[in-house]
């Protein structure tokens, strides 16, 4: 038998370890076979020992086949504290600079349904942190926030959207900017994209302005096959692709580094309004873990994972009895 896949499991805050729980559950039923490592950090654990993310962790880390993480953030810890010092500092610190989120768009009696991904830059634009205050505080106060690109770094992207459009039956590939207004950053993202796209031929592209982008994302999403962007741009728009597909309750994601160890999350986050109450929807996390699955190279339980949460209306009860559903359909 294959040796265990070895993964770090992090929890996290209020919905995030339950719906871990019933991905791991699924995963099991699958016939995978994960060796777990728990690591017990997020709002609740900075809250106990003021601890958010140690370097050693993070070495450990770098050990492993992959992450797997639920949600972290909790109301009595300051906002942002969390979000910036752990799930950022995971993103830079392990150089996570895809962010591969795709969305089911279910469509209605004409069309549909219909699978896009969203490739999200993960480690630039306005979430490198430049900037800062001038006279803080004062009538006179200052406050710049810059955004950074990098040629290496939305090459790097770029690339990745390519050769991942290439690889499906469409081989289409938009890119979304706002290179009207943001005439920097959109300029060496508008001439990166069209020549890394000489080097791909037989991918069709089209360029869209991201608030244009929004408009077609509800009102026709099926012109979509793959999207590449910008940290930011990424962020707002797979908000809006789960609002599209079903429900942030059903989108799930991948920080990948191509060359090392990746992590696999839900897009949602850790709900403490619901947290405790065997109420959140497990199958983002679900499919989180098939996304971790793939990249295992545990195609077959990816496939049969995915399968099995297609029917979404199905997917209705508590945490436990969908993630019990899920398992029973895949074993
Ligand atoms: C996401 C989240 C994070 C982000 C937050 C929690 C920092 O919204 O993964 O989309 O902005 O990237
Ligand atoms: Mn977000």
């Amino acid at each position: 038998m294959a040796s265990a896949h070895k993964v770090g499991i992090i929890g996290g805050d209020g919905i995030g370890p339950s719906v871990i729980a019933e991905g791991l559950k699924v995963i099991k039923a699958a016939g995978v076979e994960l060796e777990t490592v728990d690591y017990d950090l997020g709002g609740a654990r900075y809250l106990n020992d003021g601890v958010v993310l140690p370097d050693e962790v993070l070495d450990e880390w770098r050990g492993l086949d992959a992450l797997y993480l639920g949600a972290v953030g909790t109301p009595e810890v300051p906002p942002g504290l969390i979000e910036r010092g752990l799930l950022l500092k995971m993103r830079f610190a392990l150089d996570l600079y895809i962010n591969r989120r795709p969305f089911v768009y279910e469509g209605d009696d004409t069309r549909g349904p219909h699978e896009f991904i969203v490739i999200r830059e993960n480690t630039e634009g306005t979430y490198a942190g430049e900037g800062g205050f001038l006279r803080k505080e004062t009538p006179a106060e200052i406050a710049t926030q810059g955004s950074v690109n990098t040629r290496h770094g939305v090459e790097r992207c770029i690339r990745y959207a390519f050769e991942l459009a290439q690889s499906r039956p469409r081989k289409h590939l938009t890119l979304v900017h706002k290179t009207n207004v943001l005439t920097f950053s959109g300029s060496l993202w508008e001439r990166t994209f069209n020549e890394v796209a000489a080097e791909f031929s037989d991918v069709e592209t089209n360029y869209n302005h991201v608030d244009a982008a929004c408009i077609y994302f509800v009102q026709s999403p099926e012109q979509y096959d793959v999207i590449v962007t910008d940290n930011l741009f990424g962020d707002i728009l797979t908000d809006l692709g789960g609002a599209v597909s079903g429900g942030i309750g059903f989108a799930s994601s991948a920080n990948l580094n191509p060359e090392g160890v990746s992590m696999f999350e839900p897009v949602h986050g850790s709900a403490p309004d619901i947290a405790g109450q065997n109420k959140a929807n497990p199958t983002a996390a679900v499919l989180s873990g098939a996304m971790m699955l793939d990249h295992l190279g545990e195609t077959d339980a990816a496939d049969r994972i995915r399968a099995a949460a297609a029917d979404t209306e199905s997917l209705v009860g508590s945490t436990t009895e969908v993630g019990d559903l899920l398992a029973s359909r895949v074993s």
